[in-house]
């Protein structure tokens, strides 16, 4: 019952979401109207998600759905033409997965990133750091320093998949990470933070200098849905599916619920706590490659990202019931069995032990 009403929610929210997402103001002026009840949840289901491209694991878990506009002029005539993005997320307990998948025809172009879809994923860190301006500092490229810009942080993960083979895993790597940074040489999936769209750098760098600590904290994987599955593929592969196939992209990412950043460059998660989020989407329109600020966003200001705590996942999303008083009961019953049979073994075994005790008293 709680499942269909939550159904029902989900379906309102993320209807609600589509046409309210921004509205174009010719003065130039940015204007922003986002609905106030579109957020994101990640509810707590463990052991259900492999990290690999393949969105099967996720059919059981609810998704949000966002129409895609240019980030930077959000209007509605101008919206991504291959569909609306549909945005899931949950965690284990230790790290946070998210999925997003987009319907569009097949490109890729090995080596040119720009002439294959990207994801971005970005996340508020300091409190003062705005969706807009990507943190919102109003210091130049010149100006800007963790001093001067404190507050402002953002945390961005970014998957340029013209090096990434489909379905295999990229992100945090122990080379890159070794060099104490948040790069990641093998296929661009990397880990960043900002304070303005034009002070932007891997996490260990930065405009005072370098901190080795720092790591890449992502991994991910990506697939689109006209490969043939078999056991994977390798690079000569490329490129993988014929150029146009119509199909669903799937890029898929997880990353500790913490990290050991102590340079305010990757944003926390809380477990019962909201963080802020949102998501960004490249692809090369006609064939044409794409440039950096050409993108499109899910929405035009943050998205609240909803962590549930495990104690209310079991009310909203056990599988089958909703947790009612008789299978509560049944809980008890097989804990109650159990002990009652271990008690038993223990009876049954005690007397064959005790010939070896006369042996020990000796
Ligand atoms: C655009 O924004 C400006 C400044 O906020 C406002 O004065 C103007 O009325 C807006 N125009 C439209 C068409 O919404
Ligand atoms: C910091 O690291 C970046 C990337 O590894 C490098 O290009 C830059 O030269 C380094 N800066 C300093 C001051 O070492
Ligand atoms: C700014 O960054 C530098 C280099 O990473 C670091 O040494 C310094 O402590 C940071 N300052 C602040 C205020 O975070
Ligand atoms: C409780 O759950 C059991 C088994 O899942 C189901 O048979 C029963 O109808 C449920 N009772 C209520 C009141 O929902």
């Amino acid at each position: 019952m709680l499942r269909h009403l939550l159904l029902v929610l989900v379906f309102f929210l993320s209807s609600a979401s589509i046409g309210r997402v921004g509205s174009h103001n010719d003065s130039g002026e940015w204007s922003c109207e986002s609905a106030s009840e579109i957020h994101v949840e990640a509810q707590f289901r463990p052991g259900i998600i492999t990290l690999d491209g393949h969105a099967d694991d996720w059919k059981d878990i609810d998704g949000f759905e966002f129409s895609l506009l240019p980030a930077l002029d959000p209007h509605e005539d101008d919206k991504y033409q291959g569909g609306k993005m549909t945005v899931k997320a949950l965690h284990d307990g230790h790290d946070i997965f998210f999925l997003l998948q987009v319907d569009g025809d097949y490109a890729y172009s090995m080596g040119n990133s720009n002439k294959c879809p990207s994801v971005a994923l970005m996340f508020q860190i300091g409190e003062s750091a705005s969706y807009r301006n990507m943190g919102g500092c109003s210091e130049g490229r010149d100006t800007c320093t963790n001093k001067t810009c404190k507050g402002h942080e953002v945390d961005i993960m970014h998957f340029s998949i013209g090096n990434a083979i489909p379905g295999r895993l990229y992100g945090g790597n122990p080379i890159d990470n070794r060099d104490g940074n948040g790069g990641d040489r093998f296929g661009h999936l990397v880990d960043l933070y900002g304070w303005t769209p034009h002070c932007r750098y891997l996490d260990g760098t930065g405009p005072s200098g370098n901190d080795t600590s720092a790591q890449n904290d992502w991994k991910g994987a990506w697939w689109h849905s006209s490969f043939a599955l078999h056991s994977g593929f390798v690079e000569e592969d490329s490129p993988y599916a014929s150029d146009g196939q119509k199909g669903t992209y799937y890029f898929e990412f997880s990353r500790p619920l913490r990290t050991m950043d102590h340079l305010q460059q990757d944003t926390q998660f809380t477990l019962g706590r909201s963080s802020e989020m949102s998501v960004g989407f490249w692809y090369p329109v006609d064939g044409q490659p794409w440039h950096g600020s050409g993108h499109y966003s899910i929405s035009c200001d943050w998205v609240p990202l909803d962590i549930s705590s495990s104690s209310s996942m079991l009310m909203t999303s056990a599988p089958g019931g909703s947790g009612n008083a008789s299978s509560t009961f049944a809980l008890l019953l097989s804990v109650v069995s159990l002990c009652l049979s271990v008690f038993m073994g223990y009876r049954i075994f005690k007397p064959k032990s005790v010939p070896f005790t006369p042996i020990e008293n000796l």
